[in-house]
């Protein structure tokens, strides 16, 4: 759509980082905003500039071991900060409001899967947050009317990821030869989609999705966590001397199973292209060739702190 323009609105936490955007800002119809969807004077400040009529929601708290340690940044963020967008929604009458929210509102499964009747039984601090996001935008559908679309996705994967979820903060440190902390016995079960694909499935919601709808945004790719890790492994030129299974940080927490059906979206015409296994191996070999992305981000003092305070005792002399 050559006539759209994006308006980006990103708070830059720890996270954040301006350089993976640099082509993006060069085209004239993007615009930037540094800022927080908690700050409504900033929000609304910039609805109105800009004449926005589509919001999507992608701004979150999202790493699941941080919300071990502290959670009220989360509950800022996923829950006040939705309940902002939501009233700016309402007075601006915007066309469409799209949220951004993950599979593990569902909480665990043991066998089957779930879908976007299934209840809503979070079991981490995280998923708890993105769970009281979502109640924010149910009540605002029947409250108020709010155009608003919800798509939950699986575990995301592929280049430019925040070195802390399990595949890019597992790569890094094994293009380091340091070894890994698996939690436990590596048996929990997750179901990967690429980046480009869970981007897409949130286009095809945002313009396809009808008002006050769910839609999961997945690709079946259920893998053990060891089973990933192998491959990690191998693609790196690293033997399994470099897993270090530790006790589970995330204690009774542990989600053991995620799956999800997603034919509703599906119906309207959207479905996954990239393979897993292939495009995990190609991720690997982004991150061997882009260590000028990733390495400024794991030397700061902030990334460096939480990896100590998180895995400091089982990790040992490897942080
Ligand atoms: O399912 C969607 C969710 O996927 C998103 O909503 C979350 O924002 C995202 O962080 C992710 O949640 P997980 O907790 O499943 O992702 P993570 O990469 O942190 O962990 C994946 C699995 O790997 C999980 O079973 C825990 C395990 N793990 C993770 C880390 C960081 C380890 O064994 N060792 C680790 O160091």
């Amino acid at each position: 759509m050559p006539e759209t323009r994006i308006v980006i609105l990103d708070a830059l936490t720890y996270a954040g980082n301006l350089t993976t955007l640099s082509e993006d800002l060069a085209d004239p119809r993007v615009r930037f905003y540094p800022g927080k969807i908690q700050d409504a004077t900033v929000v609304e400040g910039i609805l109105k500039a800009e004449g926005v009529t589509h919001l999507v929601n992608f701004a979150a708290e999202s790493h699941n071991d941080r919300a071990m340690m502290e959670a009220g940044s989360f509950i800022q963020t996923d829950v006040y900060g939705v309940y902002v967008l939501l009233e700016a929604c309402r007075k601006f009458k915007l066309s469409r409001f799209l949220h951004v929210s993950t599979d593990e509102v569902y909480g665990s499964i043991d066998q089957g899967d779930f879908s976007e009747s299934s209840p809503i039984e979070p079991n981490t601090p995280y998923s708890a947050s993105k769970a009281g996001g979502e109640l924010q935008i149910r009540a605002a559908i029947k409250a108020h009317g709010i155009p608003a679309v919800v798509t939950r996705g699986g575990n995301t994967y592929g280049p430019y990821h925040f070195p802390e979820k399990l595949i890019p903060f597992f790569i890094t440190r094994l293009i380091d030869g340091k070894r890994v902390p698996v939690y436990g016995d590596g048996s929990q079960v997750r179901e990967w989609i690429h980046c480009e694909d869970h981007a897409g499935g949130i286009l095809h919601a945002l313009l396809h999705g009808k008002d006050g709808e769910t839609y999961n945004v997945g690709d079946r790719n259920e893998r053990r966590n060891m089973e990933v890790v192998k491959i990690l492994l191998e693609e790196t030129g690293r033997d399994e001397s470099f897993i270090k299974a530790i006790p589970d940080p995330r204690r009774g927490a542990h989600d053991k199973r995620y799956s999800m059906t997603t034919e509703k979206l599906n119906a309207l015409g959207w479905s996954p292209q990239k393979p897993f296994e292939s495009s995990l191996r190609e991720t690997v070999a982004w991150y061997k060739e882009r260590q000028d992305w990733w390495r400024p981000l794991v030397a700061t003092d902030d990334y460096r702190s939480f990896v100590e305070a998180f895995y400091g005792p089982s990790l040992g002399e490897d942080l």
